[in-house]
Order: C-alpha cells, then structure tokens, then sequence
C-alpha cells in the first residue's frame, strides 16, 4: 500500500491562517476520496474545537461520521505516531502552532512538504527568515539522517480583492525577488493566494469547511488544493 503524504502546516506566526487551511484541505482531500488525519499538535486546539462542533454538522445534513475525516490531538510522540499510521491514511495533515517551532521541528523531520500561509501585510523579510531557519534546522537534521530536504510553499492568505492590482502586486513581487536572492534556499512562493471571505470566520463555529458550501471561496480553495496535488506528484515522483 502508498505510504501517506505527510503535508504540514507551518508558520512562525499565529492568526495566519494555518488550522484554517488545514481543515479545509482535509475537508477537500475528503471529498476527493482520500483517506485523511487531520493533526493538531497545537495547544490552543482549533482543529479538536472545530471536530467538536462538527459532530451536529453532521448529524444535522445526515453524513454518516464513518466517511468523515479523522483528528487526533498529538502534542507529544510524534515521530512513533506517524510511523504507526503512515499506511492508514493518504495524506496526514499536520497543524502546528506558530508561537514555539518545537512541532515544527519534530513533524518537519517526517514531512513531505510544508505548507505556510502568510498575509501579505507580514509577509516580511523577518518571517520569511525565521522560517528558513526551522528549515536548515530541520533539513541539517535530515540530512543527517540522509533524507532529502523539506521545501517549504509559501502562499499568501486573506488578500483583500480590491488590492489585486495594487498593494497586494506588490507585496507578491517583493516576496518573489526575496525569495530569488539565495537566501531561502527551502521556500518557494505558490501561484495561488486566497483570498478574504467571511465564510473562513463562519466554518469554524459551524463545523463545516469553506469546501462544503456554495460560496465562492470554494471554487478557489479547490484550485489551490489542486496546486498542492501538483506539489505532492512532483515530490513523490
Ligand atoms: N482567507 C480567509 N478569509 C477570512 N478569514 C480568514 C481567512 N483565513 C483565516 N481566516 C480567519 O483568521 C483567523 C485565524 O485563522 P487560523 O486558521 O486560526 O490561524 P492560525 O492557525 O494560523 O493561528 C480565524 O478567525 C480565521 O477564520
Ligand atoms: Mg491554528
């Protein structure tokens, strides 16, 4: 059997958009047929909240649990985790906190890929640099162990729409020639951002993902999540 992707979410900073991604890219790994477990290693415990008032989504719309996706809250015993269940699952979806990288650290030495969201008002030359350097932590570590380095995609989060042509162009452009200088040799920048809808504040209390809605952050989730399948063919390869 495939062994399961593991795709962390990662961050140095809180309030980005991490647990908020990685509910919706379970929920969407879900509805494309995978097999998914969704991780929370972070103490403020938004995914454990969020699968709490999920129980009476489903109850109230008739899905039966057994379809639905698994959590687990893992702060501790993280590497033996995986290991036991790298074959039960397509894709581990690993949320982590952005306040200590100590989960970070540990998940990152058995991921396959991070993914990072940003705004772009903090996607700054400071974060960028404290997340290359959990990076060379981790990729000295694996080296080390002689296992290829982990890349980390970077993409931008809650972009106002009306700053499409203005403020947002160059915030990305600014990333973009940040990144091409040499110094972030594990980060890249996705083509796709999202952007901000109020659907992301109401699935939280609601139990549902933006991908199970009509609104039209869905139709956008979707074609990022089909940018980070392109990413996990491209690693697996
Ligand atoms: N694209 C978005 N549009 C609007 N609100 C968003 C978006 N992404 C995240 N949020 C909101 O931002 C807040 C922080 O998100 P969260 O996923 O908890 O961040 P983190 O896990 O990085 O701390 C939440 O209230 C969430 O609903
Ligand atoms: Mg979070």
């Amino acid at each position: 059997m495939k062994r399961s992707t593991i795709i962390l979410v990662g961050s140095t900073k809180g309030g980005v958009g991490k647990s908020t991604t990685a509910i919706n890219l379970a929920l969407e790994g879900k509805n494309r047929g995978k097999r998914v477990l969704l991780m929370d290693t972070d103490e403020q415990a938004t995914i454990d909240k969020f699968i709490r008032k999920r129980t009476t989504y489903l109850e109230t719309n008739k899905i039966s649990d057994i379809d639905d996706i698994e959590s687990v809250i893992q702060r501790s015993n993280i590497p033996k985790f995986l290991r036991q269940n790298l074959d039960r699952y397509d894709w581990i979806i690993i949320d982590t906190s952005g306040k200590t990288s100590e989960e970070f650290v540990k998940a990152g030495l058995f991921a396959d890929f991070v993914i990072s969201p940003t705004t772009p008002c903090e996607a700054d030359n400071d974060e960028l640099a404290s997340l290359q350097k959990i990076l060379s932590q981790i990729n000295t570590l694996r080296d080390a162990n002689d296992v290829e380095a982990l890349l980390c995609y970077t993409f931008m989060n809650k972009v106002d729409p009306k700053t499409l042509n203005t403020f947002f162009k160059s915030e990305k452009a600014k990333v973009k020639e940040l990144l091409s200088n040499g110094d972030y040799p594990h980060i890249n920048l996705m083509k796709q951002y999202l952007t901000y809808y109020n659907v992301y504040q109401k699935m939280h209390g609601g139990g549902y993902g933006v991908v199970e809605t009509k609104d039209r952050a869905k139709g956008q989730f979707q074609v990022f999540v089909n940018e980070i399948c392109e990413i996990e063919s491209r690693i697996n390869k």
